[in-house]
């Protein structure tokens, strides 16, 4: 596991890609689904939760979170763990990285200690969506039942539910033309959202630079200014990472990109005030 743990996640992907073997999802003798990754047991443990003891319809979930989550590699061992230890919120997991003081890379352009984003699906579905709360899994859109004659069984090509969506939408809801127009609706607002972060957070990189060569900016504010700019690109990104354009969770990702927008545009407030540009309209003075 050790040195599975090195490998960067492209070269995973190939790896277990084509094809994710049974042995990722199932127990060899009994079939039943499991937790297959040690750094997922392991955040659980650390949580205080046992896989063992979750209900079949909860492991049809949990299964998918052995490779669709947030995690990074920690300390000079490089070892695969998930920053849920507060819990699996964007939320917890920015406090999880602040406290470890973790960056995967510095911004080349602002300088703030930046954190890459995986693909939190796991994360984002289980923050309290709709479908999670009702008790949908991810494997009832993305695995639906088929019928072979009387054989009943689950889809294992995984897909976008598009693809499918009779199958895959129609066993809950009887318009399905009528729920699958809604996806295209709420990944177009969540775009629109993503965008307005989008151009926020670009305005704070900028502001960021320029303060930044000032002769005799303020490095204390800058350096606000700098985490502003990580807080708010790595919320950006938790929803730009997942990977189904806020679908899985429409009001947790609006919610999101609203504060990375407002992140964002303080970063860039910020940056003006570090650099000593009069930004203030002492609006109480007189
Ligand atoms: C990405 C995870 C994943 C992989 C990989 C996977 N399965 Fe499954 N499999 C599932 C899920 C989820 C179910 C539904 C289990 C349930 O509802 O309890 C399932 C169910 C099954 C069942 C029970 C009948 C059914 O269809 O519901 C069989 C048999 C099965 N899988 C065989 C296989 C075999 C053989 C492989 C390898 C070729 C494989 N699976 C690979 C996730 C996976
Ligand atoms: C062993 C790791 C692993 C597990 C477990 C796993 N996946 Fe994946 N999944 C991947 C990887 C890697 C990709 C990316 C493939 C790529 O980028 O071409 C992927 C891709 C996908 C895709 C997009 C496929 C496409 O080409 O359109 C869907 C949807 C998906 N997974 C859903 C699920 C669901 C639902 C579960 C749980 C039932 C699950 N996965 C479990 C590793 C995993
Ligand atoms: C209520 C149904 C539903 C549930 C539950 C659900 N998904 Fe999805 N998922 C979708 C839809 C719809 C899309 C968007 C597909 C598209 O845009 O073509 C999607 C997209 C995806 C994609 C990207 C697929 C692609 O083609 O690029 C992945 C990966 C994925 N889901 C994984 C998961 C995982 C993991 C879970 C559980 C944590 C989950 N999904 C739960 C409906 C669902
Ligand atoms: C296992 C059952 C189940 C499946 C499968 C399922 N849904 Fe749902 N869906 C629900 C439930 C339950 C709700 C909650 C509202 C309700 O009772 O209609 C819901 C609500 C919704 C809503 C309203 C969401 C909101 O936040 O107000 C949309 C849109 C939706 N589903 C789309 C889809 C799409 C698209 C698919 C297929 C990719 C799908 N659903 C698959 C059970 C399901």
């Amino acid at each position: 596991m050790a040195t599975y743990d090195k490998t960067p996640f492209s070269e995973l992907g190939a790896q277990i890609n084509e094809p994710i073997g049974c042995a990722n999802c199932h127990d060899a003798e009994t079939m039943s689904l499991i937790v297959t990754n040690p750094a997922l047991e392991e955040a659980l443990q650390r949580q205080g939760q046992d896989w063992r003891t979750f209900t079949r319809q909860e492991m049809r979930t949990v299964v998918c979170a052995n490779c669709h989550v947030e995690y990074y590699f920690a300390g000079e061992g490089k070892y695969l763990t998930f920053p849920w230890d507060g819990g699996t919120t964007i939320e917890n997991i920015a406090t999880y990285y602040q406290e470890e003081a973790f960056k995967d890379w510095d911004h080349p352009n602002s300088g703030a200690p930046m954190i890459k984003m995986q693909h939190p699906e796991y994360e984002f579905f289980t923050a309290d969506s709709t479908h999670y709360k009702a008790g949908v899994a991810c494997a009832d859109c993305h695995m639906p039942y088929t019928r072979d004659g009387a054989a009943k069984f689950s889809t294992h090509n995984v897909h976008s539910p598009l693809l499918n969506a009779e199958a895959a939408c129609g066993q809950c809801h009887t318009d399905v033309e009528y729920v699958t127009g809604r996806v295209a609706t709420i990944q177009a607002q969540v775009r629109a959202a993503m965008d307005a972060s989008e151009e926020a957070i670009v305005a704070a990189i900028g502001s960021i630079e320029k303060a930044a060569a000032v002769a005799n900016v303020n490095q204390d504010l800058l350096t606000e200014a700098r985490n502003l700019h990580r807080e708010a690109q790595l919320r950006w990104d938790f929803i730009a990472a997942e990977n189904s354009m806020g679908f899985h969770n429409p009001e947790e990702a609006l919610r999101i990109l609203g504060i990375a927008t407002d992140l964002g545009r303080q970063a860039q407030l910020k940056a003006v005030e570090a650099a000593g540009t009069p930004t203030v309209i002492q609006a109480s003075s007189q």
